[in-house]
């Protein structure tokens, strides 16, 4: 890339566009009004790099769009910001492709399991697993996130208890974690890891937010911790959320097990979804090869925005708290100080602050009373959103 600094401030208007963020109708029907300041979905407001820009475009230009192969290169670009990044090895033979995270998801659900068992979810989690479990006939087990001296940790105990029964046989970790913005320890991982290898539960890794980690976090590849572990295990990864690129990549899943490898081949050559995009390749590999001065850039406009929002919350909304924020980009508010319950809180957000969060108890019922808030846009958008904010709770 260039060395220029990226105008993470610009606005772009994106409400001409099928943003799903911007999209009207879908906020009425969520949220009763469609004039609302947009926090909801997880993406962000920002331009890719330029080189991906430059590079889709000079795609585009080709005008060629017959068949294509995954050369060796676009392996190698996903291996080198593995192990670049977060010393992460992936051998190039367990890296296999999928039509993005929750597609692989369905897919693991699919091969590893069998309609009425149990799968593990950690709520308050990305609604998507709950969704894609339900739809696909399996059941629904809750291990709760648990709150001790204010921080989300993993409750080991229930999950032992869960992980015991025999119909259980899966669990979906989300590394780090949505909505709560955890970056899980090495340590906690591998206690998850243990108690899952000791009663056979096979788990599905999403490691999508893994680029994003703040104040001297650090993400851990699950995979990472053992080879055990490994082989207990499949990761979901992918360039969507760090380059802003959702609607032009594939997910990669990362299977160490040979066999389980072999059945994910079979599984996707049989439902022939294994075909490349001529533009999503181009917009990995290039993001790969040349965005990490951009997220390095990223990444320090986004703390900016934690701090703006923590310091103006302390100062002028203390009854909202921020849970500290370690890694995506999402945050999570804490509005039980207000006092409401949670379609009185739904209803404030959109009707009277004008702005669209995600309600917490979409992540499941130990959400109630928080919101998600997307802050990968321009401060401005931060600052106009707060002071939204701010004005309903005066007028409460
Ligand atoms: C934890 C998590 N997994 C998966 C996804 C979606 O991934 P994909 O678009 O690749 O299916 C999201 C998007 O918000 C997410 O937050």
């Amino acid at each position: 890339m260039n060395n220029k600094i990226p105008d993470f401030d610009r606005i772009i208007d994106r409400s001409n566009s099928p943003a799903e963020k911007w999209n009207k109708p879908a906020m009425l029907r969520l949220f009763g009004r469609d004039d609302l300041l947009p926090f909801w979905v997880a993406d962000m407001e920002f331009q890719v790099p330029n080189t991906v820009q430059k590079n889709l475009v000079s795609r585009a230009k080709n005008g060629i769009f017959g068949y294509e192969y995954k050369q060796d290169s676009l392996y190698q670009s996903i291996i080198q910001w593995y192990a670049i990044r977060h010393h992460w090895k992936i051998d190039r033979s367990h890296l296999c492709f999928s039509r993005g995270i929750l597609n692989a998801i369905a897919t693991l659900i699919n091969i590893h399991t069998e309609e009425g068992d149990g799968i593990i979810i950690q709520p308050p989690v990305f609604f998507e697993f709950r969704l894609i479990i339900r739809d696909n006939n399996r059941n629904i087990i809750r291990n709760p996130l648990k709150i001790v001296d204010g921080k989300y940790g993993i409750d080991y105990d229930d999950l032992e208890e869960k992980a015991s029964d025999s119909k259980t046989k899966m669990l979906i970790l989300c590394n780090p974690h949505n909505p709560v913005s955890r970056v899980w320890t090495k340590d906690e991982l591998k206690r998850v890891g243990e108690i899952c290898l000791r009663h056979n539960v096979f788990i599905v890794t999403d490691e999508i937010h893994g680029d994003f980690v703040f104040n001297g976090h650090h993400y851990t590849p699950f995979a990472s911790i053992s080879i055990e572990i490994a082989q207990n295990s499949v990761t979901c990864i992918s360039p969507a959320k760090t380059f802003n690129i959702a609607a032009v990549t594939d997910g990669f899943v990362i299977i160490p097990n040979e066999k389980y490898r072999e059945q994910y081949n079979v599984f996707t050559k049989r439902l022939i979804i294994h075909k490349t995009n001529a533009f999503s390749v181009v917009a990995i590999e290039t993001a790969y090869r040349s965005g990490s001065e951009w997220l390095d850039h990223l990444l320090d406009y986004l703390q900016d925005n934690i701090n703006y929002i923590r310091t103006y919350l302390g100062e002028r909304i203390p009854k909202v708290k921020l849970v500290n924020p370690e890694g995506t980009f999402l945050i999570w508010l804490d509005f039980r100080q207000l006092g409401m319950d949670v379609k009185e809180l739904e209803s404030f957000l959109a009707q009277k602050a004008g702005i669209a969060l995600n309600s917490g108890y979409w992540f499941g019922r130990q959400g109630a009373g928080y919101a998600r808030m997307t802050i990968a846009c321009p401060k401005s958008m931060i600052v106009e959103g707060l002071d939204k904010l701010a004005n309903a709770i005066k007028n409460i």
